[in-house]
């Protein structure tokens, strides 16, 4: 390894890694030409309709009832930055890596990194996003599907991970995550579950590890934010995931209230069929959610969204 891109990686942040949140040193900078304005400018301009997301919230509370999905069809790049620099937006980019090589690099060279330093972890299903934030916005709490790790870029948040197991994640609400058919988002929150996370100030040059499916929210500084997040899947994960979309199907058929979470053995494959059978089907695809857009970005509007007649954009 010439030049490692975790710096401060320990043997013993193997042996945590994917059990226990894990915060480590990066190269990744705006200096590298990634992630600076003008890249930036120009990745959004490139990327496609279906593969971004722009967002807004209430930026004073947590209420996942005020955050809305806009659009920011026509304007250039360099306008769309200056409406999240000025604004209460996100603007998310989906697969960079599938638009610009130099990005497919730099996933690849995480998970090549991650091979050597963790023994025995063999990822599949690498993907990346970049995220770009108004100061003060809220990613509000939430359980994402795959392994995720999350990389501070420029700016700083705060971000608060909380366990992955009840109170702070129903099992019925992460069978409903897994099967689409609920947004991430819908996950109850309450404050007092504060006291229960591991809260990290995340600055440049730092990324954070969590294990699977564990919840977590985040909350801007009051300046711009670049990060961007891979994810991945390993076979555990992709067992923990197929038992989960399996027993969500079983829950929903039958009203089961208890259901067994094999991890080997018939019940495991038993529901690795279920649920591979009923993606094939299609049945899943057509019970998940759309989007509605209801805003365009406008730099020189409040908060750089200016509301339009909704319109619905497919799932
Ligand atoms: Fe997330």
């Amino acid at each position: 390894m010439l030049q490692p891109l975790f710096t401060d990686f320990a043997p013993h942040h193997a042996d945590l890694f994917g059990r226990h949140t894990v915060n480590l040193g990066h190269r990744f900078d705006a200096a590298d030409g990634l992630f600076g304005d003008a890249a930036l400018a120009s990745l959004i301009e490139r990327t496609p309709a279906q593969a971004y997301h722009v967002n807004t919230m209430d930026v004073t509370t947590h209420d996942p009832n005020t955050r809305r999905e806009g659009t920011m069809e026509g304007l250039s790049g360099a306008e769309a930055l200056d409406a999240v620099r000025n604004g209460h937006i996100w603007i998310l980019l989906q697969q960079p890596h599938r638009l610009d090589g130099r990005y497919a690099e730099v996933l690849r060279s995480i998970y090549a990194e991650l091979a050597l330093r963790v023994e025995g972890f063999k990822s599949f299903n690498h993907k990346m996003s970049i995220l770009i934030s108004s100061p003060k916005v809220q990613v509000y709490y939430h359980a994402d599907v795959p392994g995720q790790t999350l990389w501070q870029v420029r700016g700083g948040k705060r971000v608060y991970v909380y366990p992955n197991t009840p109170p702070f994640l129903p099992q019925a609400a992460l069978e409903k995550i897994v099967l689409g058919e609920a947004h991430e988002i819908s996950l109850n929150y309450e404050p007092w579950f504060d006291a229960h996370a591991d809260v990290i100030d995340l600055e440049p040059g730092r990324m954070l590890h969590w294990p699977l499916n564990c919840p977590h929210r985040i909350v801007n500084q009051d300046c711009l934010n670049v990060s961007f997040t891979t994810e991945h899947m390993t076979r555990e994960l992709r067992n923990a995931y197929a038992v989960n979309y399996a027993n969500g199907v079983l829950r929903r058929a039958l009203g089961l209230e208890r259901l067994a979470r094999p991890q080997s053995g018939l019940g495991l494959y038993a529901r690795l069929g279920l649920a591979a059978a009923h993606k094939y089907s299609g049945a899943q695809a057509r019970r998940k959610l759309g989007r509605i857009i209801d805003f365009e970005v406008d730099p020189r509007a409040p908060q750089g969204i200016r509301t339009v007649p909704a319109f619905a954009l497919g799932a």
